[in-house]
């Protein structure tokens, strides 16, 4: 059957107010470009003529801006979900205009098969193929393009040339059998594989849309005198556990989590020279572990996307049978999946805004109340983890904020899932540990000086109990903030006990 050509616009068209859309990709990796802006330009003629036009978006994870950053400033979407990273499309969930739902990532697709947000009316992929028989190959990005490609009635192809067709075979794609019949996912080793090189969906509900646009992939932040302290302090940390026994001698596959801080992380272990060669068991793969690829420092990589810079996806694209033998892309349901991390040791190390000197993360939310991203993968991975580290600066805002706190003003993960905190200043382990002994531990290796004895103030304010808490004094660190600017300005609100 020949496939049908269309234009962005002409795809746009087919979309309409109120439909749900899925989206392919994940962070800006994989994600459709050109449909995205065509269908903003028609939210705005709509608009223009007193029309509503919102679609309800189903994601992977965060986009490029492409797609998140034009459909929030045409003010086009009803509902978000699962995670986004986009300034425009934050400061309209923040300011109540988008109503956004934040999920674990690898129960995105299931959620959606389960019936729980309603039908997906259309979904729109970025391919680097797409043949008449309808097997589709997705570019950098997967998420949760299976799901989406299956159940939409139509399927808006972007075919965009700048991503190379050669890249078929770096993925592998399925979807999970669902409940009551879902069995054992057969992945017993990083690099298995269990699925097919491309998505097969009914011909007849395709169009295609060319096109050859770039990535949008920005690059990472350089390493500052912090982020490679940190990083230092996690690599010693590797070498201790393995020094002491508590770590196989060959290691275990690691994931690391978004932004600069993992970037440098996986850069230092890369760098030291006890850590031996390893694997990655991940949802993002970023700069830092292809170039430790080309050292041979990773062995193999298994993630959702390549979200990478964009020199970096070029330098991936010219030597794609060197990188095929090391990368596999899946879709977000499986490199996320709980029961495969905890089955593979995964060493997962995460990035917390805030979290409290009993061990509970946020990941999610500033002051309480203001989303940043969402909790992304880090819950996948953390609870069922070999080891669950997160890592912190132990300031924020020139030290205006103290990322550790009496009590986590919003809370994504649990004194139960945490094990380790990291900080430049150095390691809390918080395993084998009671409530108050975590709190002396992090107080002691992980909060910075300034903010030390404020917390042992705290701590000897807390109510005798399992978790020495004060409830008057618990959130006397946002208070400060939120009245003076800066959390050092605390006026306990309890007397202390004589
Ligand atoms: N209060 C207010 N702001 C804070 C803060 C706090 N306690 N801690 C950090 N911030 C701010 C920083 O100042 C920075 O602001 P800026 O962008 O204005 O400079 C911003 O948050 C990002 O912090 P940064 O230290 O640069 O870290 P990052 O880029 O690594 O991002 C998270 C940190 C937590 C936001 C990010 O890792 C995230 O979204 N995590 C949740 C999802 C996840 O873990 N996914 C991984 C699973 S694979």
């Amino acid at each position: 059957m020949a496939l049908k050509f269309v234009t962005a616009e002409e795809a746009a068209s087919l979309i309409n107010d109120n439909d749900n859309v899925g989206f392919s990709g994940f962070t800006h990796a994989g994600c459709p470009k050109v449909v995205p802006v065509a269908l903003a330009k028609r939210a705005e003629e709509e608009h223009a003529k007193g029309n509503p036009f919102k679609i309800g978006m189903f994601t992977g994870a965060s986009t490029g801006d492409s797609l998140d950053g034009n459909l929030a400033r045409a003010h086009a979407i009803k509902f978000r979900t699962p995670y986004q990273t986009n300034k425009d499309l934050r400061n309209a969930i923040n300011s109540g205009e988008v109503k956004y739902f934040d999920l674990h990532l690898s129960t995105m697709a299931q959620d959606i098969r389960y019936g729980f947000f309603g039908s997906v009316d259309v979904a729109v992929i970025e391919a680097c193929d797409v043949t008449e028989d309808g097997e589709i190959v997705p570019t950098c990005g997967v998420g949760i393009s299976p799901t989406v490609a299956r159940l939409a009635k139509i399927v808006i192809v972007e075919l965009n040339k700048w991503n190379p067709k050669e890249m078929r075979g770096m993925h592998d794609l399925t979807e999970l059998q669902d409940p009551p019949t879902r069995s054992e996912i057969g992945i017993h080793a990083v690099r298995d594989r269990i699925g097919k090189d491309h998505i097969k969906v009914d011909p007849s509900k395709i169009v295609v849309v060319e096109c050859n646009t770039p990535n949008e992939g920005g690059g990472f932040a350089p390493v500052d005198e912090i982020t490679a302290k940190i990083g230092e302090n996690v690599a010693n940390f590797f070498v201790k556990e393995m020094a002491e026994g508590r770590m196989p001698k060959t290691f275990l596959p690691v994931q690391s989590g978004v932004g600069n801080i993992a970037n440098a992380v996986l850069a230092a272990m890369g760098d030291s020279k006890e850590i031996p060669d390893f694997e990655v068991y991940t949802e993002v793969i970023q700069d830092a572990v292809i170039d430790l690829m080309e050292t041979g420092r990773v062995k193999f990589a298994s993630g959702c996307s390549l979200t990478v810079s964009n020199p970096c996806i070029e330098k991936i694209y010219k030597n794609l049978p060197f990188f095929k033998e090391r990368v596999v892309l899946r879709p977000s349901e499986i490199s996320n999946n709980p029961e495969i991390v905890r089955r593979l040791g995964v060493i997962a190390i995460n990035t917390a805004i805030e979290a409290d000197i009993f061990g509970n993360v946020n990941s999610t939310h500033v002051m309480g109340t203001k989303m940043m991203n969402g909790i992304g993968g880090s819950g996948d991975f953390t609870r069922g983890a070999y080891v669950s580290i997160f890592v912190t600066p132990s300031i924020a805002k020139d030290g205006k904020i103290s990322s550790f706190v009496p009590m986590v003003a919003h809370q994504d993960h649990s004194e139960h899932s945490v094990k380790i905190f990291i900080s430049e200043y150095g390691v809390a382990d918080l395993r084998g540990k009671c409530p108050k002994d975590r709190a002396e531990c992090i107080i002691e290796n992980c909060v910075h000086p300034d903010y030390r004895p404020l917390l042992r103030e705290y701590l000897a304010r807390g109510e005798k109990g399992q978790t020495p808490v004060n409830l008057y004094d618990a959130f006397a660190f946002h208070e400060a903030f939120m009245e003076t600017g800066n959390m050092q300005n605390i006026k306990w609100r309890k007397e202390k006990k004589a």
